[in-house]
């Protein structure tokens, strides 16, 4: 399907999904999000397709929700339209993996967007902000919330309170992103770590990442509760019998369709 606000790039059991609104950097609008919403679901659900790369431009991830858009909203176009709720969180449906992969600004919602992937890969020229009260409004779409939990309270209070954007290097050293590569090999190198990904049997993937995402709604022991149904389900699987018989006979294992 062509999208107006996308770009799909289709890498063997990769897709890689691009926000695409280049005169607006990449600003996210109602379409944009309706579109990001379509995707996700398609790519969710195509078994040929094991990660989903989320990514924007080389200059830009996004630089927010667009302003212009929001500048005239009231409060009846916002809550009772459920504006931002009824259609940003869409990628928290998606089981299988998510990667984020960041080059440029990821701002406001945009850094919200990027929070809501599995992890974060940026480029060295990669810059993060909630600029939000610059433009009179709290964040809407989780910067209050995954920020802190993230990087701390300090660091997220500093961010959310004087809008300052952090760098690709303080990104990495305070846990918003998982690695850091130059701009000129990003996507290169993001690709490598999505094909190592959805190498791996994908079931025990989407598994590792419901257990993971349960770590942060619920207690240690109820959480490794969870996590031990899914240890134990796995022994009723053919990515269990392939893996451990891979390893004994030692071969590299094959966990196509698994
Ligand atoms: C609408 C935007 C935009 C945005 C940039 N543009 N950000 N339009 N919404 N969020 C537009 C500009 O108006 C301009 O349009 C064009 O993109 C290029 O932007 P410039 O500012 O000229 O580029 P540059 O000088 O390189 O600066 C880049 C930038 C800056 C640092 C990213 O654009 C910026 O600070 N943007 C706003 C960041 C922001 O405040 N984000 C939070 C939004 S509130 P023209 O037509 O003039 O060329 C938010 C709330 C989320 O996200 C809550 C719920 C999710």
């Amino acid at each position: 399907m062509e999208y107006a606000d996308l770009l799909i790039e289709n890498h063997g059991k990769v897709v890689v999904i691009r926000l695409n609104r280049p005169k607006a950097m990449n600003a996210l609008n109602d379409n944009m999000m309706n579109e990001l919403g379509h995707a996700l679901y398609q790519y969710d659900a195509d078994p040929a397709v094991n990660v989903i790369i989320l990514t924007g431009s080389e200059k830009v991830f996004a630089a927010g929700a667009d302003i212009a858009a929001m500048a005239n909203y009231t409060y009846a176009d916002t809550y009772p339209g459920n504006y931002i709720g009824r259609n940003w969180e869409h990628i928290l449906n998606v089981r299988k993996p998510v990667i984020g992969v960041v080059a440029g600004y990821a701002l406001g919602g945009g850094c919200e967007l990027a929070m809501m992937c599995d992890f974060l890969i940026a480029s060295d020229k990669a810059k993060f902000g909630q600029p939000e009260i610059k433009v009179g409004v709290t964040p809407g779409a989780g910067g209050t919330q995954r920020l802190p939990r993230t990087i701390g309270k300090s660091k997220a209070m500093d961010m959310l309170l004087t809008s300052r954007m952090i760098d690709a290097l303080e990104a990495e050293r305070t846990g918003l992103v998982s690695r850091i590569f130059p701009a000129e090999t990003l996507m290169e190198e993001a690709l490598a770590v999505a094909n190592t990904i959805a190498e791996m049997p994908v079931t025990v993937a989407m598994a590792i990442k419901d257990s993971v995402n349960r770590a942060f709604e619920t207690t240690l022991t109820e959480g490794v509760r969870y996590e031990r149904r899914f240890f134990h389900a796995a022994f009723g699987t053919p990515a269990q019998k392939e893996g451990m018989s891979a390893f004994l006979e030692k071969r590299k294992a094959n966990f196509e369709g698994m």
